[in-house]
């Protein structure tokens, strides 16, 4: 039998409801610290064989809903792989991160092939599928979220090639041909949109942005080439499924939250472990749902450290709309054991 969707924890949470305990779930929830991942990845091959094989990536996403009773999976799947369904060149080099074919100029831009996108990404919305009718049939209270890189973030790994500091090369460009960066910006929106709209087409409930990278531009730069696209992004988005929730994680964005926050018409905004929950639980607007923030180092080190930031963290939620998560990505050396742990403590209020 199928749960109302509006009867799923995280569900509730992002209408607005200050549900309690927060529903949680952690970002990188399916990962290398798990060893039935590491199972798969090996089966797999490379990394975008397996997220680009519906049933290994279904099967890696449902690993840790099953293993942890989570109120939410998220697609396994990675934000390089819009700039991937765009033709540009990508590979994971083992132990270097990703790797792309940097573009700079107008000859790169005119190279990305947004018209295939829809066909190279097919494999990532059969993904979507299947979990949403494994969940439908075994977990009805879990939402599936369903995301992507927002613009800024996946032009900084388009632009610089690879992961970087300071992507100095990248902020560099925006600064001296905005011209240009606008360009790549708009394209990146535009299959975005597309991107994200297939995997709600395909059964997403919820869609996350990813902007790992917000929180380096200065507050003009994070107004033009965050806040606006987002806002765009979410308006477009909004114009075919009205009432899907969308959560907008703009990593390091400190003093700049609220104001995203209510510019870009989210409805929920993730916090980074730099934020204080009690702060942003005021300044955020009453109607939109925080989500976060517990350090992943926390996590990793568990025991009497892990309890008082998760406590902390849980008394500046109370009786607000709100999601616990981590600030960042669960890392590889993460003890298993720890996550179930803290989803104990979480659960107990
Ligand atoms: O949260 C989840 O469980 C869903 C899956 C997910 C992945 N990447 C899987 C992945 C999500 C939501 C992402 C988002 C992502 N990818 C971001 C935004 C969030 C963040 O961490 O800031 C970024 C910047 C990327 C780009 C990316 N992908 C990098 C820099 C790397 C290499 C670093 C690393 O951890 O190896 C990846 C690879 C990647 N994406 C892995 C996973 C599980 C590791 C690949 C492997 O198994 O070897």
């Amino acid at each position: 039998m199928d749960a109302p969707p509006s009867q799923k924890p995280l569900l509730r949470a992002l209408a607005g409801e200050a549900v309690w305990p927060p529903p949680m779930w952690l970002m990188r929830q399916a990962g290398r610290y798990l060893p039935e991942y590491r199972e798969i990845r090996a089966q797999a091959g490379d990394f975008i064989s397996l997220c680009t094989n519906p049933e290994l990536a279904a099967e890696v996403t449902l690993q840790p809903i099953r293993r942890y009773g989570l109120d939410a999976a998220i697609l396994f799947s990675d934000i390089l792989m819009v700039p991937w369904g765009l033709g540009q060149p990508l590979r994971f080099a083992q132990g270097e991160g990703p790797l792309l074919e940097p573009i700079r100029d107008q000859a790169g831009l005119d190279r990305l092939d947004l018209a295939g996108l829809g066909q190279r990404v097919a494999p990532i919305m059969a993904t979507v599928g299947l979990v949403r009718e494994a969940l439908d049939q075994h977990a009805q209270r879990v939402a599936l979220i369903g995301f992507a890189g927002s613009p800024f973030t996946v032009a900084c790994y388009m632009v610089e090639g690879h992961g970087s500091k300071d992507f100095s090369v990248t902020r560099g460009l925006a600064f001296s041909d905005p011209a240009f960066f606008g360009r790549l910006i708009r394209i990146l929106t535009e299959a975005t949109t597309e991107y994200l709209c297939a995997q709600v087409e395909a059964g997403a409930e919820v869609l996350m942005l990813f902007d790992s990278w917000a929180g380096m531009l200065s507050p003009a730069q994070f107004r033009r080439w965050v806040i606006e696209p987002t806002a765009i992004l979410v308006r477009a988005i909004r114009k075919r499924y009205p009432a899907l929730p969308i959560i907008g994680f703009p990593r390091l964005a400190g003093a700049m939250l609220p104001e995203y926050a209510t510019r870009t018409g989210v409805n929920c905004v993730g916090m980074d472990s730099s934020m204080d929950p009690r702060w942003a639980a005021g300044a955020v607007p009453a109607g939109v749902t925080v989500q976060g923030n517990l350090d992943p180092l926390a996590l990793v080190a568990g025991g009497a450290a892990m309890e008082a930031e998760a406590r902390s963290i849980l008394a500046a939620l109370r009786g607000r709309p709100a999601i616990f998560n981590l600030g960042h990505g669960i890392v590889p050396q993460t003890p298993p054991e720890h996550v179930g742990a803290l989803v104990r403590l979480v659960r107990g209020g």
